[in-house]
């Protein structure tokens, strides 16, 4: 459980310092007008920058110790974590994506989606593929699976959904498990 959250927070923090470095920077430059989301976008980044380092020393001590209490104060720094993200994700969709799609270069959204991919295991990312599918309708996601490369779609099929699978149950003991591709 606490390796599969470490990953997880990883990733986060991967996916923003890739936004921060290779996509804002360059929507700032091509629509000044964006300036101020920009920076509360960024603003929003650097809390979750600062929870993520609250729970990683509590995560790594509840995995050496499984005490009680730690998990307890742990679950309550993911759900703050989560209540931070949900506002987050929602206004980067909604207010700052469309400016995104019209400004920066599909090149330049590349090199930011592929930032740090080497730092995060291809294990995990195929088996975090499973789960980002299952957030997605049965329409969408068959869309969203053959615009990913084959080899990617490969190693799906033959280790990532079963790693989602697993992923999930350690996530979410005793719930089922949502359908993906
Ligand atoms: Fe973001």
């Amino acid at each position: 459980m606490g390796e599969v959250l470490g990953n997880f927070d990883k990733l986060l923090h991967i996916h923003h310092e890739g936004e921060d470095e290779l996509m804002y920077p360059q929507l700032a430059e091509q629509a000044p007008a964006c300036a101020l989301h920009v920076e509360q976008m960024l603003e929003q980044h650097r809390q979750v920058t600062r929870r993520l380092e609250v729970i990683e020393p509590l995560r790594l001590r509840w995995m050496e110790t499984a005490d009680a209490e730690a998990g307890q104060e742990l679950a309550g720094l993911y759900a703050d974590l989560s209540a931070v993200l949900n506002v987050h994700l929602r206004r980067e969709v909604t207010e700052v994506m469309p400016a995104v799609d019209r400004v920066v270069t599909q090149q330049e959204l590349k090199k930011a989606a592929e930032h740090g991919s080497s730092q995060v295991s291809n294990k995990f990312l195929v088996g975090y593929l499973g789960m980002v599918l299952a957030t997605n309708p049965p329409a969408d996601r068959k869309e969203l699976f053959k615009e990913i490369p084959a080899p990617v779609r490969l190693a799906y099929r033959l280790i990532g959904r079963r790693m989602y699978r697993k992923q999930y149950s350690t996530l979410f003991p005793g719930r089922p498990i949502p359908e993906t591709l």
